[in-house]
């Protein structure tokens, strides 16, 4: 490992015209260099380097970064070889640091954690399956429950016989380190000695994301309620329940496959859906879903399906945690299953397909299901409904997303038969009082609105996404807006020509328009721009194709609307602040709804699939793509809420 101080040392000292200069013929062209772009075939230059921002720029490619990733671009260098590259180039020792102590100790005691689990649950798959006891109690507990072999087999299920050292025999016939074992809670000491925490339980093993064992959760199979019906790990080195979800071990490739994870109570409801053939489901065992659960489902889905049983008590309870998920930007839906049943008894009662029809029309959005649940609490008393109406308004505001928050303003409108305008100031009141700067982006309020935003399988059609963006070049794209400029020693902040913001971010994910029209006024705008001069509506005035375009979205109603700001009044900073947001947001959406589209694609192409070569790889891209969706939707929430 390199040292922090020295990786610093090597920024400070590199001089990026210098080491682009070695690979590039550069020219100085105003305070930038500019050369032929590396990346690309191109007979006019437009690879820019700048020494003041000390990042380069291809336009050709959209490729992009700092010195480091440059060396990684072209040279195909890992980070640290770039690294050792540049000290190398200027004279800098790296010494690099060894592990402490310390460290290996506690990486070692981490080993020895994980071990004591796997050896424990050995133990337990094998009395579920080998002994007298198991077999006749556990087994055929989970036989009755209808469990197959197969599922009990891909959940490790075990057994714990009802026996105060049966776990600490094995281990010390295996001559099994006992301290381990103790620190992980398996086995306990009292004043008479040693005794075995789990006992005559069936034992459920708690994985983590790579698979291995870290707790366990033990359900009693006596019937009577003197005794807890489930014994839990406590927290330890490697369990930190907060950062856990049961079940996304087994259900992760499932989750990224249908862009959805189920959330349910309990262990056996996992068990029993994804017995089922419904996968991608999860649980928060018992507990209020914390964020750090939150965070791990993001990294596979933004979408989450929450699967209530009908009882009402745990359901406004419930409520909380799920603000938490609006919070994050997740798309929350609901299904209720029938009275008196809950995900375990309904999924073992129906059929696979009746189960899956099921889950599937009986989903409705969150919002709306906690609006007709708190309606249907209050009946028709009007103080309850205004209530009922500010409830809702605070889980809206929640939101992060501004058009989902539309979306929702409208349907609760429609649902209270309430005048909108009314709901959008009280959403932007809480949104004000969190200290949010700019509240609502008027740019695209009126015509990016999806009016189906988070209708899975369907494409999302980018036309009015890519009218926004070429609307805003051409009425504001010389005018400057302050960018963060970040590379790893300094931060500062540059004013730049929002046609710049906008061109530089498109290229940098090498998106396209796919209206023909705007792809060349884009096009017209970059050519500009490699020649420094940022064009506006009377460039195109002589084009025939495109003038009445650009007259169209140069027209006042097209333009940002300074009326609304009025009508409204809502209290904006600086207007180039505004213009910030605006073009950021555009950007943002865009990308995001690209991005959309692409996942539904690699959905789509999985389920088409005839070999089974392709299909991890393809597993593999979803997840990647993702990744990359949740960046642009947290890129979103940042600046609609901060
Ligand atoms: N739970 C727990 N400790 C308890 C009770 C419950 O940790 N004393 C957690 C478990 O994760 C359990 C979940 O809460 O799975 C839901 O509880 P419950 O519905 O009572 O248990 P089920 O797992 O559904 O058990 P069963 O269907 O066998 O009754
Ligand atoms: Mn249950």
């Amino acid at each position: 490992m390199i040292p922090q101080d020295t990786i610093g040392k090597i920024f400070d000292a590199a001089d990026i015209v210098e080491v682009i200069g070695d690979f590039i013929h550069l020219k100085k062209s105003g305070s930038n260099f500019k050369g032929l772009s590396p990346f690309a075939n191109e007979k006019t230059p437009s690879f820019m380097v700048s020494p003041g921002k000390r990042i380069f720029k291809d336009f050709s490619s959209g490729k992009g970064g700092n010195v480091v990733t440059f060396l990684m671009e072209h040279e195909h260098l890992s980070y640290p070889e770039a690294l050792k590259w540049l000290a190398s180039k200027y004279n800098i020792e790296i010494i690099e640091k060894e592990e402490t102590e310390d460290q290996l100790k506690e990486k070692h005691q981490r080993e020895a954690l994980y071990l004591a689990h796997q050896f424990a649950n050995e133990f337990f798959k094998l009395s579920l399956r080998e002994s007298d006891e198991g077999k006749s109690i556990g087994l055929s507990y989970l036989k009755k429950r209808g469990y197959h072999l197969k599922t009990i087999d891909e959940f490790e299920l075990g057994y714990s016989p009802d026996n105060y050292s049966a776990l600490e025999n094995k281990a010390k016939e295996a001559n099994y380190n006992l301290e381990t074992l103790k620190k992980a809670g398996l086995i306990k000491e009292n004043e008479k000695g040693n005794y075995d925490f789990f006992r005559g339980r069936i034992i459920f093993p708690i994985h983590n994301i790579t698979g291995r064992i870290i707790g366990f959760g033990g359900r009693t199979l006596r019937k009577d309620t003197k005794v807890a019906k489930y014994f839990n790990s406590p927290e330890s080195e490697i369990y930190n329940k907060s950062n856990v979800l049961y079940g996304l071990f087994q259900s992760k490739n499932e989750i990224i496959k249908n862009d959805c994870c189920f959330l349910v109570e309990g262990y056996t409801d996992v068990i029993s859906l994804h017995h089922n053939g419904i996968k991608n489901t999860v649980s928060s065992s018992g507990t209020s879903l914390t964020e750090g659960q939150i965070r791990l489902i993001k990294r596979f889905t933004n979408n989450v399906v929450i699967l209530y049983d009908s009882d009402p008590a745990g359901i406004s309870a419930s409520f909380r945690g799920v603000d938490m998920l609006l919070k994050t930007g997740l798309n929350v839906k609901v299904v209720l299953f029938p009275t008196g049943e809950d995900p375990d008894s309904y999924a073992n009662q129906v059929s696979n397909e009746d189960l899956k029809l099921y889950l599937e029309d009986n989903q409705i959005d969150f919002i709306s299901f906690k609006t007709n649940h708190l309606l249907e609490k209050t009946k028709n008393d009007p103080v309850n409904i205004s209530k009922t109406i500010n409830e809702i308004i605070i889980s809206i505001s929640i939101i992060p997303d501004a058009v989902s928050r539309s979306v929702y303003i409208k349907k609760t409108a429609q649902v209270f038969e309430m005048d909108e305008q009314l709901l959008i100031n009280e959403v932007q009141k809480k949104l004000r009082s969190k200290g949010a700067t700019t509240t609502v982006v008027p740019v695209s309020t009126k015509s990016t609105l999806p009016s189906k935003p988070f209708e899975k399988g369907i494409k999302h059609d980018l036309v009015e996404q890519e009218k926004d963006l070429i609307r805003l070049m051409l009425n504001y794209g010389a005018r400057s807006i302050p960018l963060e400029i970040r590379n790893e020693s300094e931060e500062s902040i540059e004013e730049y020509p929002l046609a710049q913001y906008i061109i530089e971010e498109i290229l940098t994910d090498k998106l396209s328009y796919s209206n023909e029209k705007y792809q060349l006024v884009f096009d017209e705008f970059l050519e500009g721009l490699q020649k420094g001069l940022i064009l506006n509506e009377q460039h195109f005035s002589q084009n025939n194709d495109l003038t009445g375009l650009v007259a169209d979205l140069t027209t006042t109603e097209n333009t940002l609307s300074y009326n609304w700001k009025k009508k409204h009044q809502i209290h904006t900073n600086l207007e180039s602040e505004r213009l910030k947001q605006a073009a950021h947001q555009s950007v943002y959406i865009f990308k995001l709804r690209v991005t959309e589209n692409l996942i539904l694609e690699k959905q789509q192409s999985l389920k088409n699939l005839e070999s089974t070569e392709s299909y991890e790889s393809i597993l593999e891209e979803i997840k990647e793509l993702i990744k990359v969706r949740n960046i642009f939707a947290d890129e979103l929430g940042i600046i609609v809420t901060q």
